[in-house]
């Protein structure tokens, strides 16, 4: 066997284990703790979860949600009414201006307004029991109609919520949420 041959067949196994990088002190228990596992770990998260993480960190669906309102003066609130999803009824004391977006992102319920009250998605629509209230409640402009068209289970009584502004005379409105909503916005068809 020449000399060279030689050399090469000893350094097998050491080229074998670099190109493995898998040693079996990483596992074994005598050379790393739980604590030095754990952070081994956490340095070696994956892209995916790093993805991930990125991901949740620019949602914007938790600011979105819990819109603000102030209570009502004494002797000033209006009274609305939510009816949710499962039929269960949600009645507040607000105050006049407020619009019913805001109301439902303020306690609570379920109401995505993906798009800010921008009137740009169907997200908040909403179902007004009455139509005595419907006709309270200014007209909707364009840009609102062609939301509603979008919207999911669209009724005849059907308003975008970040749209209608609590006024006096709306005072003891009923409104129901749909058991879905689609959230198409205006930029998933260009302009
Ligand atoms: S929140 Fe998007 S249209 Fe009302």
């Amino acid at each position: 066997m020449s000399r060279s041959l030689a050399t090469s067949l000893a350094r097998l196994p050491r080229l074998a284990s670099r190109a493995n990088p898998l040693p079996q002190s990483r596992f074994s228990s005598s050379s790393l703790s739980p604590r030095s596992l754990v952070a081994s770990t956490s340095r070696r998260a994956c892209p995916t979860q790093l993805g991930h993480a990125a991901r949740r960190a620019f949602t914007t669906s938790t600011s979105r949600r819990h819109g603000h309102i102030d209570p009502p003066k004494p002797g000033e609130e209006l009274y609305v009414t939510f009816i949710d999803k499962e039929g269960d009824e949600h009645k507040f004391a607000v105050k006049e201006g407020d619009n019913l977006l805001d109301i439902a992102q303020a306690n609570d319920l379920e109401m995505e307004g993906a798009c800010g009250g921008s009137c740009a998605c169907s997200t908040c629509h909403v179902i007004v029991s009455e139509e005595d209230y419907y006709d309270q409640i200014p007209e909707p402009e364009d840009d609102e109609n062609d939301m509603l068209d979008l919207a999911f289970g669209l009724t005849e009584t059907s308003r975008l919520g970040c749209q209608v502004k609590m006024t006096k005379e709306l005072d003891g409105l009923v409104v129901k949420l749909p058991s879905m909503t689609r959230n198409l916005q205006a930029s998933d068809f260009g302009s």
